[in-house]
Parts: structure tokens; C-alpha cells; sequence
């Protein structure tokens, strides 16, 4: 099946940077069976589209306001994204919620605004070490699923995605092993499905450390929809292998 295969740039380039890695990414990825999205920092969208119009690949944001329009210093309007063309938005990421206290009230807010727009909302949930270590991982998870979706309802066509993003896994070289991986995507399916609906075009896929040697048997477990993936998306050729995958 297509899997949803998602670059994020975090804060790690500035324009000319993002430009030049959605440049490789247009020569390494051609027809890829997946859909494959790059989500760099606001500033460097306009230019990354340039480029990726020409190409099979998206492109989306990291973050979105929940307001349309106004007075909102420092922040970006969903509409302003669709305007550059984006289709998806990354939302609640753990760094956003952990370093902003970007709440699971804001997270819901900003789903809604997406789903009020074209933007495919890409909701990020995932426990600490803390909770995991506690054996809360699931209450937790579960939690932040239900209190993401609150009174959302999707449209025929609209899509949403879950990013299941065990803290402990982002960036410290650690993934989660497989069975876990779908253990946890299963409940999370299970939970969204009870609020969503049977009917809802719902995707759920795994980030955290997913380079190209992890990719393949957590690829293979049937929950698993895609991938969110930070530090080896930087890695033209390596994330060319990710988004390879079947
Ligand atoms: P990582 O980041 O692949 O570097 O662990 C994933 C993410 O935070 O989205």
C-alpha cells in the first residue's frame, strides 16, 4: 500500500539550505508509490515550492495558527500555507508541546482550523520516558488521541494523519522495536475509528531515529501507514531510501 513518507526540516536550514535539499530530493525521488512531503521552517516554503511544483512530491509546514487572520504577532494563517501550496501541517509536535507548552486544547484548535481548510492535519502524540518507564504509555497516548480530536468531524475526501512519536525515540538514535510500534498504532487506530468513524480516511504513522537501516521491519508491520522523520530527512539519499519503501 502507498505510505505517507514525511521530511521534517525542524529548524535545521535556513532558505538557500532548503532549497538546495528539496532540489535533491526532486532528482532522488522520481515516481515514487508513496507520497513523499517536505515540511521545511515558514521562511523557506515559497522557495522550497518552487522547486517541488515540478516534482511528484508535497510540501507542508510544521506549525499553524488556529486563527485565520489577525491580531496574532509572530504567527502563520493556514490560510497563508495554502496560499504557498501546502497540503499538510505538521501539529503538537513534542518539541512545540514540550519547549511552547503547546497544549492538547491548542492542538485540537489548530486540527480544526486545518480541516476548515485544504490542509491535511499531521497530529504528533508520544510519551516520555518518564510515562514509559511508569508503564503509562498507553493511558497517555490514548489521552492525547482523544483530547486532539475532540468534536472533529471529517468531510468525505478529508484525510487526517496520527504521527505516534515515542519522545525517547526523537533524535537519540533509539527507535521503538516493531511489535510496540504496532501495538501502540493499533490502539491509536482503534481510538481515532471510535471518534471519527469507520468511514475516516485515517493514517497513522511512526517517527523517531527511522533511518534507512530501521525503516524496513517497522515498514512491514500492518499499522504502520508511514513515516515522520527528522534527522536522517536531511540526508538526501538516505531519506530517498525511506521514501522507497514498500
Ligand atoms: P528524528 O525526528 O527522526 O530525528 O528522531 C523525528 C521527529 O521529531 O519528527
Amino acid at each position: 500500500m502507498k505510505k505517507l513518507i514525511v521530511a521534517n526540516w525542524k529548524m535545521n536550514l535556513g532558505v538557500r539550505d532548503s532549497y538546495n535539499l528539496a532540489a535533491a530530493y526532486k532528482k532522488l525521488i522520481k515516481k515514487s508509490k508513496n507520497q513523499v512531503v517536505a515540511c521545511p521552517s515558514f521562511c523557506a516554503i515559497a522557495d522550497v515550492a518552487e522547486v517541488l511544483k515540478t516534482s511528484d512530491l508535497a510540501w507542508g509546514a510544521q506549525d499553524i495558527s488556529w486563527d485565520l487572520k489577525g491580531a496574532c504577532t509572530g504567527e502563520v494563517s493556514g490560510v497563508t500555507l495554502q496560499e504557498l501550496g501546502c497540503t499538510y501541517v505538521i501539529i503538537g509536535h513534542s518539541e512545540r508541546r514540550q519547549r511552547l507548552g503547546e497544549s492538547c486544547r491548542m492542538v485540537n484548535l489548530k486540527a480544526k482550523t486545518a480541516l476548515d481548510l485544504t490542509l491535511t492535519p499531521i497530529i504528533c502524540v508520544g510519551e516520555s520516558e518518564v510515562k514509559r518507564s511508569a508503564g503509562a504509555s498507553e493511558t497517555f497516548v490514548k489521552g492525547q488521541v482523544k483530547r486532539a480530536l475532540a468534536e472533529i468531524k471529517l468531510k468525505p475526501m478529508q484525510e487526517l494523519v496520527i504521527a505516534y512519536e515515542p519522545i525517547w525515540a526523537i533524535g537519540s538514535g533509539k527507535t521503538a522495536k516493531p511489535r510496540d510500534i504496532e501495538a501502540m498504532h493499533c490502539l491509536i487506530r482503534e481510538t481515532a475509528m471510535k471518534m471519527l468513524g469507520t468511514e475516516a480516511k485515517l493514517r497513522v504513522i511512526y517517527g523517531g531515529s527511522v533511518d534507512d537501516t530501521s525503516v524496513e521491519a517497522i515498514a512491514m508491520m500492518p499499522s504502520v501507514d508511514g513515516f515522520l522523520v527528522g534527522g536522517a530527512s536531511l540526508k538526501p539519499e538516505v531519506f530517498a531510501k525511506i521514501a522507497k519503501v514498500e
